[in-house]
């Protein structure tokens, strides 16, 4: 049943004026909502508040993985919940987080280990990997997730961590797994002993560093330490900002007395 009096909680949702509505499930209670939503402002049109489990809205924190039905088709679906659009007979039943094995690196033997093959022994289970392409074809972002998983079996780190770049930490493929592989965890590992230990440091970044650790912008903090709201702000909406796309070194601020 549409309910009329709603508080609107998060992002206003004003559903266009000839907005056609459609009948949607939520935890077993049927709900009208304008057709036009995402399952988050579908969730929220129909009253609920999301205190947890609800991040960016943006499709970029990975906070807000869901699983649905659709009435009358016996598969299951998941996506995005501040990406998908609600669809007639969206069944809706949303688990509050994903979980997913975290190996322990504490471990100091594994410090001296080429990056491959520890991994394999952080991660042993990346074996059991059957190709079946559940997670590939569950990823929102569109990562081939079996393809760099079969990359770190073989032992390339380097570009199984570039091919997972883009991955949201959702946790929607591991809990499709039949394999039990916490496929995000991998890639995040992967990507950290890449950034360590297979691709070279960055000069850029160490003189920056060297300048932040001189304290070259001490005074800078403390001046913006001391401007109100308004001011910050004002020098945050006029900033000089890069244009998107641009090339590295192809763009500089008119203003460089604070880099
Ligand atoms: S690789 Fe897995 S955790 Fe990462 S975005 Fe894709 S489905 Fe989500
Ligand atoms: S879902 Fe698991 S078993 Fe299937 S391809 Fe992906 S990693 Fe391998
Ligand atoms: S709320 Fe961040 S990805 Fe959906």
């Amino acid at each position: 049943m549409l309910n009329e009096n709603i508080a609107m909680v998060g992002d206003r949702t004003i559903p266009p004026k000839d907005a056609r509505f459609i009948s949607i499930s939520i935890m077993g209670q049927e709900y009208k909502v304008p057709e036009t939503l995402t399952i988050i402002k579908a969730m929220e049109y129909a009253g609920y508040q999301f205190k947890r489990g609800c991040g960016c809205r943006g499709g970029i924190c990975g906070a807000c993985g869901t699983f649905y039905r659709i009435q009358g088709d016996h598969n299951l679906y998941t996506g995005l919940a501040c990406q998908t659009v609600v669809q007639p007979g969206m069944n809706l039943a949303q688990i509050p987080f994903f979980p997913a094995n975290r190996a322990d690196h504490v471990d100091l033997h594994l410090e001296k280990m080429p990056p491959d093959e520890r991994i394999a022994t952080l991660y042993p289970e990346i074996f059991k990997c059957v190709a079946c392409g559940t997670c590939t074809r569950t990823c929102p972002m569109g990562i081939d997730v079996m393809n760099y998983i079969a990359l770190f079996k073989r032992g390339d780190i380097l570009e199984g961590a570039k091919q997972s770049f883009d991955c949201i930490m959702c946790g929607l493929c591991v809990v499709r797994c039949p394999a039990n592989i916490s496929q995000m965890k991998v890639a995040m590992a992967a990507r950290r002993l890449a950034a360590t230990q297979l691709v070279p440091r960055s000069k850029v970044t160490k003189d920056r560093a060297k300048l932040v650790r001189e304290g070259r912008y001490e005074a800078m903090l403390a001046e913006l330490g001391q401007m109100d709201t308004d001011k910050l702000k004002e020098i945050y909406v006029s900033r000089e900002r890069e244009p998107n796309l641009s090339e590295p070194g192809e763009w500089m601020p008119k203003d460089q007395s604070h880099l």
